[in-house]
């Protein structure tokens, strides 16, 4: 039907930050609030789909009709996300820590001695976009991954899509200045694995979920 093209299929989505825990009350995280992910979840659920949300630490409500997961670290999102298949298609917007502490978070503080803070060694977190993207069995059929730039927004696309084996990159402008991160606008662009690229005007977080759900099911359906 025209207004839910998205009828009978499953969608995955990811979204909100990684929190990675240096110790009970220390994490590495970022800016990201989520608002683009759950929109898109819900932009999903209202176009038909059977949605599952994954969602890092957010102070967001659950999105209407989507079944939550809440997680807090790279690794947990990962688990949930494999947990979730098998979808039609998977849309990856979390912006998941790059990475955590090596040395995995005790149950006790670390204390301030007097020296001086320790060197903290991180490792880097498994890539999810990736590791999906590439599955050799049950690997979505549009598997779509965001990307965050400060400059050079679309030729970091460009090579991003090669690199994560994607169908389908959303770039946005993060720097500062634009205050997408956390703020409640997005000026995207969409980066086909053939280069193609398609600007969209700087819209509201929800009706870029709109329009990006109507463009994937187009896709879906040729
Ligand atoms: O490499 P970069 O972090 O810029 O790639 C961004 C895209 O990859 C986003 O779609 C993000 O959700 C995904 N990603 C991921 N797991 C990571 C890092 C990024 O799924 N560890």
């Amino acid at each position: 039907a025209g207004d839910r093209p998205l009828a009978g299929r499953r969608v995955l989505v990811t979204s909100g930050p990684t929190h990675e825990p240096i110790d009970p009350v220390r994490y590495i995280a970022n800016r990201s609030s989520g608002r683009q992910g759950h929109a898109i979840a819900a932009a999903a659920a209202a176009a038909g789909a059977a949605v599952t949300l994954v969602s890092g630490p957010v102070a967001l409500p659950d999105p209407p009709g989507v079944a939550v997961v809440r997680v807090e670290t790279a690794r947990q999102m990962l688990e949930a996300v494999e947990a979730a298949l098998p979808a039609d298609i998977a849309v990856f917007a979390a912006a998941v820590a790059d990475w955590r502490p090596e040395q995995e978070a005790g149950s006790k503080k670390i204390k301030k001695d007097g020296t001086g803070p320790a060197p903290m060694p991180l490792v880097e977190n498994p890539d999810i976009l990736a590791t999906i993207a590439r599955l050799p069995v049950g690997r979505p059929p549009l598997v779509v991954g965001f990307a965050a730039e400060t400059d050079t927004v679309v030729e970091h696309a460009r090579a991003k899509i090669a690199r994560k084996g994607c169908d389908l990159i959303v770039a946005n402008d993060v720097s500062a200045e634009g205050g997408v991160m956390g703020g409640t606008d997005n000026t995207v662009h969409l980066i086909r694995r053939d280069g193609a690229v398609e600007t969209w005007p700087r819209l509201g977080k929800e009706e870029v979920a709109r329009r990006l759900v109507a463009h994937v099911a187009g896709l879906l359906t040729g």
